[in-house]
């Protein structure tokens, strides 16, 4: 029996991390405690990052729970780090680092993270009996017509690594945090612009899917290029809020 797991803060670290975070994003980057005046540069913000983020965004080992940034697309990063400001995405430590960030910043810091370029590592998956796995290939690949659900890869692109500016590939991420991201959906810890097509979607999916998608998705063998397809290259079945950088629900 596989339970979904649920993103839970590891208080001791995050909080360590989190007092030198405020101290570079509190500060401004212009005092210290010795009042030594510092430059305020992007290479400065983004030290507030990489302790939990690795220096290059490619996640830390446990990225199952940090995740990694680097390569996806800028403009879905930009909107995460305004939806944990505005309390769409819900994550204590990752709220208070977004809190003082402007809109400008917070575009810079996603473009430099989009752009690193580094390895993926392997991650663990769980095992999972071949029917689930083969559940999980429909999902991705195909959807369920029955329950209304539509093909990952309509949305996340034909080799499910994502579409410029605004979905994330799904391929290269771990097990861990796909399925603890999908069950975030489902308490409403984390939401999109509305319509929210990532929770109708996942309302439509039972626990069993949920384990069963991600762990297809997570042992997924990477297409050698991991870039996100073009902009405008997908044609999405339901209607995201967030698609084109602009709202469309509204
Ligand atoms: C205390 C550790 C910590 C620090 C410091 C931190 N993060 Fe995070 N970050 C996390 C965790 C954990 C998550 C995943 C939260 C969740 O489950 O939704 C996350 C999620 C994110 C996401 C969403 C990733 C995705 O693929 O959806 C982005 C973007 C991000 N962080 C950027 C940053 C930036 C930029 C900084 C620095 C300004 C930063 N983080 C600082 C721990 C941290
Ligand atoms: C109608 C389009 C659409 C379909 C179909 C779709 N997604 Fe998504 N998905 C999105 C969008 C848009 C986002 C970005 C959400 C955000 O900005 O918070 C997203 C985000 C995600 C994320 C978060 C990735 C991260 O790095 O944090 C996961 C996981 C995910 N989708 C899984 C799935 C799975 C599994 C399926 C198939 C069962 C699926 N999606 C089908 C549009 C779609």
């Amino acid at each position: 029996m596989i339970t979904i797991p649920v993103a839970q803060p590891r208080f001791a670290l995050s909080l360590a991390l989190l007092t030198s975070t405020l101290l570079w994003l509190g500060g401004g980057g212009r005092l210290r405690a010795d009042d030594a005046p510092v430059p305020d540069t992007l290479q400065q913000r983004i030290a507030a990052c990489t302790a939990c983020h690795g220096p290059h965004g490619e996640g830390t080992p446990d990225s199952g729970f940090f995740p990694r940034l680097a390569g996806k697309p800028a403009g879905y990063l930009a909107r995460q780090l305004q939806d944990f400001k505005n309390g769409l995405r819900k994550y204590a430590p990752m709220e208070y680092t977004v809190r003082y960030l402007s809109p400008e910043y917070m575009q810079e810091i996603a473009q430099y993270f989009a752009a690193q370029q580094v390895p993926y590592s392997p991650s663990p998956v769980p095992r999972i009996a071949a029917d689930a796995m083969k559940r999980g290939e429909t999902l991705a690949t195909q959807g369920d017509a029955a329950r209304q659900v539509p093909a990952c890869r309509a949305c996340h692109g034909e080799q499910l690594t994502g579409v410029q500016p605004d979905i994330p590939g799904l391929v290269g991420l771990p097990y861990d945090y796909i399925s603890s991201q999908l069950g975030s959906w489902r308490t409403k810890t984390r939401a999109m612009a509305a319509p929210d097509c990532m929770a109708q979607i996942v309302s439509r999916l039972s626990d069993a899917d949920i384990t069963a998608v991600s762990a297809y998705l997570a042992t997924r063998q990477l297409p050698a290029d991991m870039h996100a397809q073009p902009a405008g290259s997908v044609n999405p079945p339901l209607q995201c809020g967030v698609l084109g950088g602009k709202e469309q629900g509204a």
